[in-house]
């Protein structure tokens, strides 16, 4: 019961021509439905309707975060649990947005808007149902399989991860703490992967990146090569995080709007025991190879 896991991440962006075609040539993702302003995109084998929607508008940001709950009831409960946490919930009717049913929409003590759905329309993947192929013909570019988490910032980590974890049952895998021992970032799971959600010390309602999932190291150095090919700003990688113990490349859309290609990690079960890093090991949590965190760490879009 509860928050299964990400459903789709909104962002804003100033030019959908432009921010389409590199979502779908160099990431590889699928176009499934676009309106008036938005383009709807999802990678080969994912299910639902969209991982990610492109919103045209004047200034690039962050729209919203939306998760996926198991059962139709949860909206309820989770609706009356952030009323009663103080914050105000709105209802969005079946038919209001395209590829889901019915959600709830509030925003959360970090800032961001956050959407919990249950009804999803389901498109299928680009894999047959019965005895399918692992091998899918006509990819393109990167080419993931899938969307895999989120990170936002924002400006009181441990309030907020209090709320995410009592209100939403978010459970915390890792944490990075000041000398004070206060969080200054934490990273949450509801899908039993090192993290969905993580949350780290910026501005209130900022997306630092969202991630794609790959199935391995190999995938990893492929996504190196047709981001060189095709001319795309690195920020840093590949490389492996010691959080999560993940490969990595964090890169920017022709927007600016911070990317990442993930890979590895563990697997956490509900009673995994929360990880602990301390300020002075900042660069190996963060880019365990290098060490270091580079000067752009801190760029992120509201
Ligand atoms: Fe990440």
């Amino acid at each position: 019961m509860g928050i299964l896991r990400l459903a789709h991440v909104d962002v804003v962006v100033t030019d959908l021509d432009l921010a389409t075609a590199y979502y779908t040539e160099v990431i590889g993702m699928l176009e499934t439905e676009r309106d008036a302003d938005s383009v709807y995109l999802k990678c080969w084998d994912e299910p639902g309707h969209h991982s990610l929607r492109l919103v045209y508008g004047p200034r690039v940001g962050f729209d919203q975060m939306s998760f996926r709950v198991e059962r139709e009831s949860d909206l309820d409960e989770l609706e009356n649990a952030v009323q009663r946490y103080g914050f105000p919930v709105s209802r969005v009717s079946k038919g209001d947005r395209i590829g889901q049913g019915e959600s709830i929409t509030f925003q959360t003590p970090s800032g961001q808007v956050m959407e919990l759905v249950h009804d999803i329309e389901f498109v299928g993947r680009s894999t047959a149902r019965v005895n399918p192929s692992p091998v899918v013909e006509g990819l393109k570019g990167i080419a993931p399989p899938r969307m895999d988490h989120v990170l936002v910032t924002c400006e009181e980590v441990g309030e907020a991860t209090k709320f995410y974890e009592s209100v939403l049952g978010f459970r915390t895998t890792e944490q990075l703490l000041d000398g004070q021992g206060h969080q200054v970032a934490t990273w949450m799971e509801r899908s039993h992967s090192p993290h969905d959600l993580a949350l780290v010390t910026g501005k209130n309602g900022g997306l630092h990146h969202f991630a794609y999932w790959l199935d391995d190291w190999d995938h990893v150095r492929r996504s190196a090569d047709v981001l060189a090919y095709n001319g795309i700003q690195v920020d840093v990688g590949p490389t492996r995080h010691g959080i999560t113990r993940g490969n990595t490349i964090y890169f920017f859309d022709p927007l600016g709007t911070r990317n990442e290609v993930f890979t590895g990690g563990y697997r956490p079960d509900p009673d995994f025991p929360t990880i602990t890093w301390t300020e002075d090991n900042i660069g190996r949590a963060v880019f365990y190879y290098e060490g270091d965190l580079n000067t752009r760490f801190m760029t992120v879009h509201t």
